[in-house]
């Protein structure tokens, strides 16, 4: 039987750090507020002019995940690319990677799917290797959302980032990788977090920097709840197909919303601290790209070993969340 595996993982985020200290000089906010109710210190901001655009960035990570497969761009069969921040509307951001790439061999498109993005294009890929219509694959996480951010709304400028992450699977006849993916969606529930036309407010300290006319609209209240409970149940789902428990889980690798959420579902989950991968602290939350920057950075410090169990887990607008488990084969 035929097997995903991750065999390459890279990541890019811009260079440009905006503190906690910068943001008190555009809202009403304060370093130590946002520490406490999100774990967030700085996150990373693209700036004009430094080749740091949603493709810009997707196609940097997948340069890096693609040397550590170390295979050719030709060989990829298949690019999809989750993000809620394109470049432009179409062509898909897949596509605009795949030209950089000279992946000539590939079909590329995008997945629209809030911060599960990365979870949804890895599910896909997954099933297209075990069917045998895809034998190497690109999965990117990639956002830009300081362009679609409210800069006068401290509910939620604060918490987010930008950045990419991407990671190379590839086909294996051998037991392990990639063992099973899990999706949920609840649409009704769709106006906890949205994007919406707006009136784009560019703060001194952001100038230079380009924003769109979109907005994103949060509940962050219902959402916690909301994400504290789903997260929960869909890795408990996981774990049980699976036949493992908490106690198997080497690495827990979630979604990097807010470390309150992070360190809840790890309780629930009775999974040790040291067991759990957070850079929230570093990059905020950077939405679908926030998964496979966290695999990237955990396997390239030496966290990971051939056959660790790793458990991935994200939460989004949508709604949606969703989960894998993967058996490290780096
Ligand atoms: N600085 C200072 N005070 C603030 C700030 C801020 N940046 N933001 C809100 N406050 C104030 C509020 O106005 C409120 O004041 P009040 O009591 O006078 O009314 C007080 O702080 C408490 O506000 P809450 O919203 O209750 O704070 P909470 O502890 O819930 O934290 C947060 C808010 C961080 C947004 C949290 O609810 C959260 O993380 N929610 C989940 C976010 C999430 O998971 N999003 C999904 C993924 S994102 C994606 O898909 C792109």
């Amino acid at each position: 039987m035929l097997q995903a595996r991750i065999t390459g993982t890279g990541s890019s985020t811009p260079k440009r750090i905006l503190s906690n200290k910068d943001l008190e000089r555009i809202v009403d906010t304060t370093d130590e507020w946002i520490i406490r109710r999100t774990g967030i210190k700085e996150r990373r901001i693209s700036a004009k002019g430094e080749k740091e655009s949603t493709t810009d960035l997707a196609t940097h990570a997948s340069l890096k995940a693609i040397e550590m497969a170390g295979i050719s761009p030709a060989s990829l069969d298949m690019i999809v690319v989750g993000t809620v921040t394109p470049d432009r509307q179409f062509p898909s951001t897949a596509c605009m990677v795949q030209q950089l790439l000279s992946a000539d061999n590939a079909a590329a498109f995008d997945v629209s799917a809030g911060c599960s993005g990365f979870l949804y294009g890895l599910s896909v890929v997954d099933n297209a290797i075990r069917s045998g219509t895809c034998g190497t694959a690109l999965v990117i996480g990639v956002e830009r959302l300081s362009a679609i951010l409210n800069w006068r709304d401290r509910g939620t400028c604060v918490l987010l980032g930008d950045g990419a992450g991407a990671v190379v699977v590839s086909s294996a006849k051998e037991q392990g990788g990639i063992l099973s993916t899990h999706l949920k969606s609840d649409g009704t529930l769709w106006e906890l977090l949205y994007s919406s036309d707006g009136n784009p407010y560019t703060p001194e300290i952001l100038q230079g920097i380009d924003t769109k006319p979109f907005q994103l609209s949060m509940d962050g209240n219902r959402l916690f709840k909301k994400a504290i409970g789903c997260l929960s149940s869909i890795a408990k789902e996981a774990l049980q197909q699976n036949s493992l428990s908490s106690e198997d889980v080497n690495l827990l690798v979630p979604h990097q919303a807010n470390i309150r959420i992070i360190r809840a579902i790890a309780k629930t989950l009775c999974i040790p601290t040291e067991k759990v991968y957070t850079n929230i602290h570093r990059y905020g939350n950077t939405s679908s790209a926030s998964i496979p920057i966290a695999l990237d950075e955990a396997n390239r410090e030496g966290l990971l070993r051939k056959g660790d169990h790793v458990l991935l887990i994200s939460f989004g607008a949508g709604l949606t969340w969703g989960a894998s488990i993967v058996r490290w084969s780096i």
